[in-house]
C-alpha cells in the first residue's frame, strides 16, 4: 500500500516576528497554552481548557554541564502557523487520520548564546511542545544534567499511573489523588473537575524517558531514565527532544478517542510498506508460564517439530495468521544466567526449516522469538545475521524480549536503552521484519514513522496471571485510559481455560513459586471483549489451543480481524468500565469490559452503515452462572459461563450490555448479503 496524504486545508501563516503575544490555542478555542518569561530569563508555561486552569505557571528548560540551557533567555521571535490535513497510515485504530492544530515556534537566546526555540503546537485534543537546543556557540556536545520541565497542577483530582521504574513498566496501576502521587511513569491520566487529562511524550528518540516526581502539593518535575554513571544523557550541541505531551478531553473516552500521539510523530519513514501487516496469532507460549511446558530441550519442551506442526495446522483451521514460537533457538539454559542466547541455531528437536516450509504451504506466517535476557550488546552484534536468515526463510513477524538487567547498569528506559530499541526497528526494516517487543520503552508513537514497530508489551499482561496474584478486571479497565493511550499492547488476551483446569490436567507444574490459587480473574466473555479493547494490530489468542478446539465461543476470534479502519470508545470511566466500537472492512466489533462491579450499559450502534441489516453473534457473560467456591476461597458465579445469542440489528437499534462483575460482552457485526 502506498501512503497517500491528501492535503485538505493546509494554511501556514508565518506571522512576521512578534514578541508580544506568546498564547497559543487549539483550532476550536478551547485550549490554550502561554509562554512567559521570568525575570531571569527562565521560560514558564501554563494551560488551561473549558475556561479552567489545568496547569499553572511551570518552568521549563532543562541543565547540561558545559552550558547554561535554563535562563537568562530572551525572546527574539515568534513565528506561527496553522495546518489541517489528513494522512493515512497502513494500520491503526483508525486509518485515516486529521492533524489539525496550531504551532507556535518561540525562538529565544541567553547571555552565552546558547539558542533554544520551544516549539509549542495546541490541538482540540491537548497540547505538545518541545526543547530545540543550540548550543554550538559554547560547546561541541552536551552532558545532560536536570530537566527542569515541571507540571504545576492547578487543583487537586484522581490520577491513575504506575509508579516510576525505568527499567520496566509491569507494575499494577494506582488509583490515587494527584497529591498523593509521589512519583509516575507516563502516560501519567488524571481527572481535575470535569476535565480528563494525560500526560506522556511523544516521538521520543535518542535521548531518556520523562518521569514525574511530586516536588510539593501539586508540582510535579520531570525525571530522566539516567546513565549509570548519573548523568542523563549525552548529546551534540544541537539537539531537540521528544515532545512533552498533555492530552486533554472532557470526558474519560475523549482520551481514548484522541490522536496527539500520533500527529506530534513524524510521517512514515518506510517507503514500501506493503510487507507490513495486522495478524492474529497463537503460540507455543502460553504452556510454559504454566508450566506444562518448557523453553529448554527435554521431555516438556514446548518449541518441537510435532508441535509447531501442530499448531500451524491449528492456525491455518481456524483463520488465524501466524505462530509464535519461544524456546526453538539454543541459549534457554542460560536465561537468568549469562544471558547467552544463539537467535539463529534451533534446538536439534526443532527443525526450522521443515517448519517453514510447511508454514509457507499452509500460508501461516512464522514468528521467531528473540529473548535477550537484556543483553543489547550481543543482540545489536547478532541481530543482523539472525534477521537475514529469517527473511531467507520467509519469516517476518519477531517477538523480542528484554527480560533480565541490561550490562553495566544500563537501565532499560535510558537513552542507551532508547537506542538500541530503535536500531532494532530499523535494522529489522532492511529485512522485512515486524517487530513485537517484550520489556520494550514505551511507545511514543514512533508507530507512524516505522510501521513495522507494530506493538509492545509495557505494562502487566496476561503472563501475570500464571504466577502471580494476576491482573483484575479494574487493572483491565485502567489500561485502555493510561498505557494503551500512548500505542497498541501485546498483552496476549484470551484465556478459556480460566480456572485452569485442562492446564493442570495436562502436568502444569509451576515456575515461579506456588501457583495452585492462580486462576483468571475474570470471566470468558470478558476474556473475548479484550481482543477488540486492548488494541493490538498483532493480536493473540494466547491459550493453549487444545483449550481452543471445539470450543463455540472461539469462533469469535476465527470472526475477529485486527486490522481495524475505524475505531470508537463509545463510553467509560477509567478503572470502572470500557465500551469500544471498531470496523475492519465491512465488519464491525464491539467490547465492552467491567470492574468487579456488574454493569449494564445501552450502547446506540449508530456507528453501524445505515441502510445496511447487520447479523450480530453476541457473546455474554451468563447472569445465572452458578456461584462456586473460587480458587482463592471467595464465592462468586462460576466465570466460564456464558452466552451466544444472534440478532439482525441495524443502526437504529441499540444494544443493552449487561455485564457480571469482572465481566465482559463481545459482538460481532457482519453485514447481511
Ligand atoms: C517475558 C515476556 O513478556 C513473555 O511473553 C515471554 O514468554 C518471557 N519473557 C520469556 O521470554
Ligand atoms: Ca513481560
Amino acid at each position: 500500500m502506498k501512503l497517500n496524504t491528501t492535503l485538505f486545508i493546509v494554511a501556514t501563516m508565518l506571522l512576521a516576528a512578534c514578541t508580544g503575544n506568546t498564547d497559543l490555542t487549539s483550532p476550536d478555542g478551547e485550549i490554550k497554552v502561554s509562554l512567559s518569561l521570568s525575570q531571569d530569563g527562565v521560560p514558564h508555561y501554563q494551560v488551561s481548557a473549558y475556561d479552567q486552569a489545568v496547569i499553572n505557571e511551570s518552568e521549563l528548560g532543562l541543565a547540561a554541564a558545559e552550558a547554561e540551557l535554563g535562563n537568562g533567555f530572551t525572546i527574539k521571535k515568534v513565528s506561527r502557523s496553522a495546518r489541517d490535513e489528513q494522512w493515512e497510515q497502513p494500520w491503526g485504530e483508525n486509518k485515516v487520520m486529521r492533524d489539525n492544530h496550531r504551532e507556535m515556534a518561540v525562538e529565544m537566546e541567553n547571555g552565552q548564546g546558547v539558542k533554544l526555540t520551544l516549539r509549542f503546537k495546541a490541538f482540540d485534543d491537548g497540547i505538545g511542545y518541545r526543547y530545540e537546543y543550540d548550543a554550538t556557540a559554547v560547546a561541541d556536545s552536551l552532558t545532560i544534567i536536570g530537566d527542569h520541565t515541571y507540571f504545576n497542577f492547578a487543583q487537586d483530582g484522581m490520577s491513575w499511573s504506575i509508579g516510576s521504574y525505568f527499567s520496566g513498566y509491569e507494575l499494577p496501576y494506582r488509583e490515587q489523588a494527584i497529591s498523593a502521587t509521589e512519583n509516575a511513569n507516563t502516560p501519567f491520566t488524571f481527572k481535575m473537575g470535569n476535565i480528563y487529562g494525560s500526560i506522556h511524550e511523544a516521538a521520543l528518540y535518542d535521548f531518556p524517558e520523562m518521569n514525574i516526581y511530586r516536588q510539593d502539593s501539586l508540582e510535579f518535575k520531570s525525571e530522566l531514565a539516567p546513565r549509570p554513571e548519573g548523568t542523563l544523557a549525552r548529546v551534540g550541541a544541537k539537539f531537540t527532544t521528544a515532545w512533552r505531551t498533555l492530552q486533554i478531553a472532557r470526558n474519560a473516552v475523549g482520551l481514548i478517542n484522541s490522536s496527539l500521539i500520533l500527529n506530534l510523530n513524524e510521517p512514515c519513514r518506510i517507503a514500501d510498506v506493503s510487507w507490513i501487516k495486522p495478524q492474529k496469532y497463537v503460540g507455543v507460549w502460553w504452556g510454559m508460564h504454566l508450566g506444562t511446558h518448557v523453553w529448554t530441550m527435554g521431555p516438556r519442551h514446548g518449541a518441537t517439530t510435532e508441535n509447531a506442526l501442530k499448531h500451524i495446522d491449528f492456525a491455518a483451521e481456524n483463520n488465524i495468521g501466524g505462530v509464535l514460537f519461544e524456546g526453538w533457538n539454543k541459549g534457554w539454559e542460560n536465561w537468568g544466567g549469562n544471558q547467552h542466547f544463539d537467535y539463529c541455531e534451533p534446538y536439534e528437536d526443532f527443525d526450522l526449516e521443515k517448519i517453514a516450509a510447511y508454514a509457507d504451504e499452509k500460508g501461516v506466517s512464522l514468528w521467531m522469538h528473540n529473548e535477550t535476557g537484556g543483553s543489547i550488546f550481543e543482540y545489536e552484534r547478532d541481530m543482523e545475521k539472525a534477521f537475514a536468515k529469517y527473511q531467507s526463510l520467509g519469516i517476518h513477524y519477531l517477538k523480542t524480549g528484554y527480560a533480565g538487567g541490561m550490562p553495566y547498569g544500563i537501565r532499560h528506559h535510558s537513552q542507551r536503552g532508547v537506542q538500541h530499541y530503535q536500531k532494532v526497528v530499523e535494522k529489522a526494516v532492511e529485512y522485512q521484519i515486524m517487530i513485537d517487543a517484550h520489556e520494550p520503552i514505551k511507545e511514543t508513537g514512533i508507530r507512524r514513522t516505522w510501521p513495522n514497530m507494530m506493538t509492545r508489551e509495557g505494562a502487566r499482561g496476561m503472563e501475570w496471571n500464571a504466577w502471580s496474584e494476576g491482573n483484575s478486571s479494574t487493572h483491565l479497565c485502567t489500561l485502555p485510559y493510561t498505557r494503551l493511550l500512548s500505542g497498541p499492547m501485546d498483552y496476549t488476551p484470551g484465556i478459556f481455560d480460566i480456572y485452569y483446569d485442562n492446564g493442570r490436567a495436562m502436568g502444569m507444574e509451576p515456575w515461579n513459586g506456588d501457583n495452585t490459587k492462580v486462576f483468571i480473574k475474570t470471566t470468558l466473555a470478558r476474556q473475548i471483549a479484550n481482543w477488540v479493547l486492548l488494541y493490538s494490530p498483532l493480536q493473540m489468542a494466547c491459550d493453549l489451543i487444545e483449550n481452543y478446539e471445539g470450543h463455540p465461543a472461539f469462533q469469535f476470534f476465527r470472526d475477529f480481524d485486527p486490522d481495524c479502519d475505524w475505531s470508537e470508545a463509545l463510553a467509560g470511566e477509567i478503572g470502572d468500565y470500557i465500551v469500544i466500537a471498531r470496523r475492519a472492512g465491512e465488519d464491525f466489533f464491539l467490547g465492552a469490559g467491567t470492574n468487579d462491579e456488574p454493569r449494564t450499559v445501552t450502547a446506540e450502534l449508530d456507528f453501524l452503515k445505515p441502510g445496511v441489516s447487520y447479523q450480530a453473534t453476541i457473546y455474554a457473560d451468563d447472569l445465572n452462572a452458578p456461584v462456586i467456591t473460587q480458587p482463592d476461597g471467595s464465592q462468586a458465579p462460576d466465570k466460564t459461563f456464558y452466552t451466544i445469542e444472534k440478532r439482525i440489528v441495524t443502526s437504529d437499534d441499540t444494544l443493552e450490555i449487561s455485564m457480571a462483575a469482572d465481566g465482559g460482552h463481545a459482538v460481532v457485526f457482519k453485514p447481511v448479503q
